[in-house]
């Protein structure tokens, strides 16, 4: 209760069709010249929106790869460099998001990306940013983070306050498209984002509400909408616990279980989401008995559509999250991705080498414990 927290967020339109508000608030902010970044499987939607935008200039990026590595952030920013552009449109998942807020505020930095990874080391302000996400996970819209993919595929990540958002604008039709794996694997991010941010060490009353509410949230729609995407309730659902986990993890902070994730992702290049996804019973495990409260009130919530809350065997939360996998159609066998014992090491170590978000974990993690975790895993 003694805690007092800076707590930071970006101003936020949310709710269904939202997207329709565009003109007004590209108006509001006095853009003549926009860029919209995204990826090509997502041109019809950014022509939608340039058609919502006729009368201003709009430009179309779509040469974003689903896993963008920094060549990709340098071929965006040289686009971006002698344009003229004041605004920057990110659509689409956080991979096109974390490109499109990192060039807007690169093009006005000197330098190469390479100069800009780690913490607070961008001095200027860039364009403005609009971000518009189309999936339900990561909470690039609402985050002042950036990841990409190096030379050597590892995770490599920037975090500046020039990279908020001036505007997240959130509309859950935007995802009603969205293919059952994505929806599975991006909606599995949310859950660890949520998770995670709760059982943090740096977790508040304000972080906590917002981090339980998506628990809720996911366990209630996260199914449902991977059954039937047409579903705009659990899509809604699915976007307001997407975004509140954001803003639960953008204050509190994530730890093991993305530590871990960053460094399996990377290693065997698999999506974010879906790293997360693997590694998060293990990582609610090696937590169990310090988050051990927390962790029954995560399982409770995540019961309580089915009402397995009644059941005689309590489940432990790693059980519950594999069974939310497998309902989901995610196979959580890192095995089946190209995980192999000679790799624990390296493993271990680049887990160990993200400690800003060790940091908050609620049991002290070393090398060891992390090499033990590895071999435990199938
Ligand atoms: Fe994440």
């Amino acid at each position: 209760m003694d805690k007092i927290q800076n707590f930071r967020c970006p101003r936020i339109v949310f709710g269904n069709r939202a997207i329709e508000k565009i003109a007004d608030e590209i108006k509001s902010q006095n853009s003549k010249k926009i860029m919209i970044i995204t990826s090509k499987s997502n041109r019809p939607n950014a022509q939608k929106i340039r058609d919502l935008l006729s009368g201003f200039e709009v430009e179309i990026f779509d040469a974003v790869e689903p896993e963008p590595s920094l060549g990709t952030l340098s071929k965006c920013i040289e686009s971006l460099k002698n344009g003229g552009h004041d605004t920057v449109i990110g659509l689409w998942g956080g991979i096109v998001l974390d490109v499109a807020k990192a060039a807007a505020v690169l093009c006005k930095n000197p330098g190469t990306p390479h100069d800009y990874l780690g913490i607070d080391k961008i001095k200027n302000a860039g364009l403005k940013k609009i971000l518009i996400p189309t999936t339900s996970g990561t909470g690039s819209e609402v985050t002042h983070v950036s990841v990409f993919l190096d030379e050597n595929k590892k995770k490599v990540v920037m975090y500046s306050p020039y990279l908020f958002a001036d505007l997240a604008l959130i509309d859950p039709v935007l995802t009603l498209s969205l293919p059952k794996k994505i929806t599975a694997e991006t909606g599995m991010d949310a859950l660890g984002h949520a998770i995670e941010s709760y059982i943090s060490l740096n977790a508040s009353p304000l972080t906590e509400s917002l981090s339980l509410k998506a628990i809720e949230l996911i366990g209630k729609s996260l199914q449902l909408a991977v059954e039937d995407g047409s579903n705009l309730e659990a899509r809604y659902n699915m976007s307001l616990a997407a975004t509140v986990a954001g803003i639960a993890f953008l204050n509190a902070g994530c730890n093991l279980g993305h530590a871990l994730a960053l460094a399996v992702g990377g290693k065997y290049n698999i999506s974010h989401g879906l790293s997360v996804a693997l590694m998060m019973p293990y990582a609610v495990e090696f937590n169990a008995q310090t988050a051990e409260e927390k962790l029954k009130v995560v399982c409770g919530l995540l019961c309580e559509k089915k009402g397995e809350k009644k059941s005689k065997k309590k489940k432990s939360a790693a059980e519950t999250i594999r069974d939310l996998m497998k309902s989901i159609g995610i196979d959580g066998h890192l095995t089946n991705y190209g995980f192999r014992a000679e790799d624990i090491k390296e493993l271990a170590e680049t887990t160990m080498a993200a400690s800003r978000l060790l940091v908050n974990n609620p049991r002290k993690v070393t090398l060891e414990d992390v090499v033990r975790l590895f071999e435990r895993v199938k």
